[in-house]
Parts: C-alpha cells; sequence; structure tokens
C-alpha cells in the first residue's frame, strides 16, 4: 500500500525514459541508449500484435500523461542531444517510429488511434519560465500523425509536470480537441469533465470533435451511454439478458 515507488530489491524496476529527468520526486529514469530506443519501437509492434490476436479491432498508441512517447515529444522532459532529441523533427522521430510500426502489423482496414496531451499546461501559464508543450505543436503533431496513418486523436492534456497549473472544470479539454479539428479536419476525440448527455452531444454537434470520451462517469454509471441515449430521446439497445429489467421499469413507469 502507499502510492510510492516499489524500489527495486523488492519487485520493482527503474523506470526509462529520454532522459534522466525525474518525476516530482520519483527515481531518475535511466536515459534510453538507441538500441535500447529500437526495441522499443519492436515492443510496440509486438504489443499491437497481441492485441489483434485477442481479437480487439481498435488499437489505440498512448502518446500522453506523461508516459514514455509523450516524455519524447516534449522539450520539458526530452533533453537529448542526439537523433531522438532537440529539433521538433527529433523529437518526433521515436513516436512516429512507434505508429508506423504498429501501423505496419495492424490490418488497413482497422483504426489506430493516438492519445496525447495537447498541452503540458507550461506555456498555458506565462508567469511559468519553463519550455512546454503547446496546443500549436499539437496541430502540427496531428497533420504527422495522420500522414503516418492514425485515424482519430484523442485529445488529453498534461500528466508530464505534477506542480503545472491546470484550469479545471466541465470539458476544459474541449477546446483542444476542438483547436486540432479545425485546424486541421482530423478526426479528433475529446476527453474530461464530460458528465452530462446534453453536454456530450452538444460537444460533437457543434464540430468541437468527432467523438467523445469519459473516464470516471463510467466508473459511476457503467450504463451511462445507455442512459444518455435515452435521455436524448434515443432508443438505446440493451443486452439482452437486461431486456425483462427494461420493460419492467417502462410498465413501471407508464
Ligand atoms: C482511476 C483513473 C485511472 C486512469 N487511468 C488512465 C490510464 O491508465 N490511461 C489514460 O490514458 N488515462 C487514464 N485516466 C484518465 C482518463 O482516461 C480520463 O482521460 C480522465 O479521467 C478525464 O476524463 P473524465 O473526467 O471523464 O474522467 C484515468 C483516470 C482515472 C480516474
Amino acid at each position: 500500500m502507499g502510492g510510492g515507488p516499489v524500489p527495486e530489491g523488492e519487485g520493482g524496476w527503474q523506470p526509462v525514459a529520454p532522459s534522466p529527468v525525474a518525476f516530482d520526486g520519483l527515481p531518475v529514469p535511466h536515459e534510453l541508449t538507441e538500441d535500447e530506443i529500437q526495441q522499443l519501437v519492436r515492443d510496440f509492434a509486438a504489443a499491437a500484435e497481441r492485441a489483434l490476436a485477442a481479437g480487439f479491432r481498435v488499437v489505440e498508441i498512448h502518446g500522453a500523461h506523461g508516459y514514455l512517447i509523450n516524455s519524447f515529444l516534449s522539450p520539458a522532459a526530452n533533453h537529448r542531444t542526439d537523433s531522438y532529441g532537440g529539433s521538433w523533427e527529433n523529437r518526433l522521430r521515436f513516436p512516429l517510429q512507434v505508429v508506423d510500426a504498429v501501423r505496419a502489423v495492424w490490418p488497413d482496414d482497422l483504426p489506430v488511434l493516438f492519445r496525447t496531451s495537447a498541452t503540458d499546461w507550461l506555456t498555458e501559464n506565462p508567469e511559468d519560465p519553463r519550455e512546454g508543450w503547446t496546443g500549436d505543436d499539437t496541430v502540427r503533431l496531428a497533420k504527422e500523425l495522420t500522414a503516418h496513418g492514425v485515424d482519430l486523436l484523442d485529445v488529453s492534456t498534461g500528466g508530464l509536470v505534477r506542480d503545472a497549473r491546470i484550469s479545471v472544470g466541465p470539458g476544459y479539454q474541449v477546446p483542444f480537441a476542438e483547436q486540432v479539428r479545425r485546424a486541421t479536419g482530423i478526426p479528433t476525440s475529446a476527453v474530461g469533465l464530460i458528465l452530462e448527455p446534453a453536454q456530450a452531444e452538444e460537444i460533437v454537434a457543434s464540430g468541437q470533435a468527432d467523438a467523445v470520451m469519459l473516464g470516471r462517469e463510467l466508473l459511476r454509471d457503467p450504463h451511462w451511454a445507455h442512459h444518455a441515449a435515452e435521455a436524448l430521446g434515443a432508443e438505446p439497445r440493451w443486452p439482452d439478458p437486461y431486456g425483462y429489467a427494461v420493460v419492467r421499469r417502462r410498465t413501471a413507469k407508464a
């Protein structure tokens, strides 16, 4: 129990990253060598192959929230001076190699999604002097990802820098999805404090995003999509075993 890192001697492991930059007091990661980076590219492809063999029909590459791909993209975490760091093109090299490797093993007629952190929330705060990843960077990235076969950009934010100041509120990340969609026409999804059916409907209907994704509301109400469809006047198809209960509820209401 705890929430801290598990020491290596107790079954934990040393994290890896583009540069030895620790996340807020956690262990300093090992700076990946180029051979290790190439192995990771193969590992992502192997993971996609396993997902396909297991029956999944959509695969999403996690490029957000301070995880490895996000760490390569952002100048706040990537301080490398080789071909995987420094310039914009170099910081994109590993993420795009992963996309290419996954796309190569994933059937052409099945979608590849990419989750991105549209901002580190550093440049949004004018008082924060740190260099970070911005919404404009995300627009540029989106174009590259589409050219490499990504079908939808799942636009989240943050997770790379723990002390970044974030303005959280209903739909607070939607403007970032909207920015990418309006600037590029690339299909996007929005996520983050989307709670109400009408709110979700408005995001899609107004063209801010092509889809919405939900986290915590689905934990609170696993049948949120069905309830939302009913609230918006549609007749959702409930799973067959639920039919009896649904009919009973409608009868009781009538
Ligand atoms: C308990 C919990 C675990 C999460 N784990 C992940 C994760 O592993 N990967 C991920 O991309 N997002 C993860 N998230 C973030 C959610 O996917 C989602 O983006 C975030 O909660 C905002 O959406 P929401 O307001 O609808 O919950 C997690 C969120 C919660 C609450």
